[in-house]
């Protein structure tokens, strides 16, 4: 058996897979966030260790197999999270989250220090979420703090590292914090050197597939495995995710509605220029990249919507009839910027609108619009792909989103694609298992292990009316940003 861990911002998921692909268990466990001022967001690393070895313990309890049975282990993590570890490896303050928004001034920062660096080491832009700023951050707010750091890892590597003792980060996620050299791989020397940090502040860089270690025996008897269970690196959670959906070779693009809504497309290599309109990251396929536009509001915007305007209702109860409200809501248009936007528009302070209500319109036409709002944000992300020139005709949907054959529909409408849903969706802790699979030599690629391991259920075909009352409606949600920026 393999177990996969999908360590998330609200909760730690374990899965445990057989040989065949079959989800034998599953187990969870939450954690606080906190939010000690507007736009802040930490959490404290040892809950996510706590709720790591729980989750683990029960998903062995559950499958009800021994412990030694358990080969390997793997790990798909929330990204860009800060986490200073001191010269005895425990954390000097809490972790800074990826959707943290202090770091704007640090931002600017890196941008008038790296200038066309910026882009041409990292591929991406500077942006709050990601790493670099965050350390900068720590450093001049909380020098006291910051002298006691000695290196620095993120969210799933912390978690790791106190399951084996051995501290490594993998390209994946590296390629979040604005400091590795994505298309060398390597910690970039120039973007250290220029921000004053020494090589020793950065982890031993390894494969996602790659061995970290075994499990520790403290370890071994809080998570109920042994110590021979092979832990490997494991990789970011949009690079499971993308492993968990088949997302292996050039052609094939994946939408994950979570929290988060992230558009990804697969790269055979670092060539695409994408000018940091998209973020680009190393793939957890050994020497493959992703390119991904980001919509920070997704899920949690229908959330958001749920626990105002129908509290204490299940989502199915609030979406109940949506099936009868025709594709563009009744004239209603609403904007996912409800904690700012990232793709196409870098703007931590940006807010959401609804435009054009009528007295005729109900609840339903709401609930709606937000999806198709949610929808037409990942369709930027997908229309600057096709500019760049890529194909995007087949899409995987994975998350939240592809829990609903409307919404899935409404993708196949608003993206004009084929949309694609799996049997039995796990997104990022299936990928994380997949890289344990594949570590523990099971299958000679990871390839060969999502031929067995993901599995296509339905195909939604765009329907052309729809695509065309989408795109009339997608050109007036273009210009919603501009005519409601200067609001903020
Ligand atoms: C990606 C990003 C989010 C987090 C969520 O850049 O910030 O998708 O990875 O955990």
């Amino acid at each position: 058996y393999v177990i996969g861990i999908d360590l998330g911002t609200s909760a730690v998921k374990a899965l445990l897979l057989d040989r065949s692909g079959a989800i034998i268990a599953e187990a969870s466990r939450d954690y606080p966030l906190f939010h000690e001022h507007s736009g802040w967001s930490e959490q404290r690393p040892n809950d996510w260790v706590d709720g790591t070895l729980g989750a683990v313990q029960d998903v062995v309890q559950k499958a009800g197999v021994p412990a030694d049975s358990i080969e390997g282990i793997s790990f798909s993590g929330q990204m860009h999270g800060l986490v200073l570890l001191d010269e005895a490896g425990n954390p000097v303050r809490n972790a800074i989250l990826w959707n943290d928004t202090r770091t704007t001034a640090e931002c600017r920062e890196i941008e008038q220090t790296l200038g066309s660096d910026l882009l041409s080491i990292t591929r991406n832009p500077a942006l709050e979420g990601f790493t670099l700023p965050k350390i900068l951050w720590v450093r001049k707010h909380e020098p006291e703090v910051f002298t006691a750091a000695k290196l620095f890892v993120l969210p799933k590597d912390y978690v790791r590292y106190k399951l084996t003792g051995e501290l490594h980060m993998d390209y994946s996620d590296a390629a979040g914090t604005l400091l590795l050299d994505v298309a060398n791989k390597a910690w970039s020397g120039a973007v250290l050197q220029a921000f004053g940090l020494p090589a020793s502040f950065c982890p031993p860089l390894i494969e996602s597939h790659g061995l970290a270690g075994t499990i520790l025996p403290e370890a071994a008897a809080g998570a109920g495995l042994s110590t021979a269970t092979k832990v490997f690196a494991g990789g970011a959670d949009n690079a499971c995710g993308a492993i968990g959906s088949g997302i292996l070779k050039d052609g094939l693009t994946m939408c994950s509605i979570g929290t988060s809504g992230v558009i990804l497309s697969y790269e055979n290599g670092s060539g695409n220029d994408f000018r940091g309109k998209v973020h680009f990251f190393n793939h957890g396929k050994q020497d493959a990249f992703y390119a991904m536009g980001v919509t920070l509001a997704a899920g949690y915007s229908l959330t958001w919507f749920k626990n105002t305007f129908a509290k204490g209702e299940s989502f199915n109860e609030l979406l109940s009839g949506i099936d009868q409200v025709r594709p563009g809501s009744n004239g209603l248009l609403f904007t996912p910027y409800i904690v700012g936007e990232r793709t196409p528009h870098p703007d931590a302070v940006i807010r959401g609108s609804f435009i054009g209500i009528d007295g005729s319109h109900e609840r339903i036409h709401f609930a709606r619009s937000v999806m198709e709002g949610i929808t037409f944000s990942l369709n930027e992300s997908v229309q600057l792909f096709r500019e760049a020139g890529k194909t995007v005709d087949t899409i995987v949907s994975i998350g939240g989103g592809a829990q609903n054959p409307v919404w899935l529909q409404m993708q196949a409408d608003i993206f004009n694609a084929d949309v694609v849903a799996l049997e039995n969706e796990q997104g990022p802790g299936l990928g994380a298992a997949m890289l344990a699979a594949y570590g523990c030599g099971w299958f000679d690629s990871l390839d060969a292990c999502a031929d067995q391991f993901v599995k296509r259920a339905a195909t939604y075909k765009p329907v052309p009316s729809a695509v065309e009352a989408y795109a009339g409606l997608f050109r007036i949600y273009q210009d919603v940003y501009g005519q409601t920026k200067s609001l903020n």
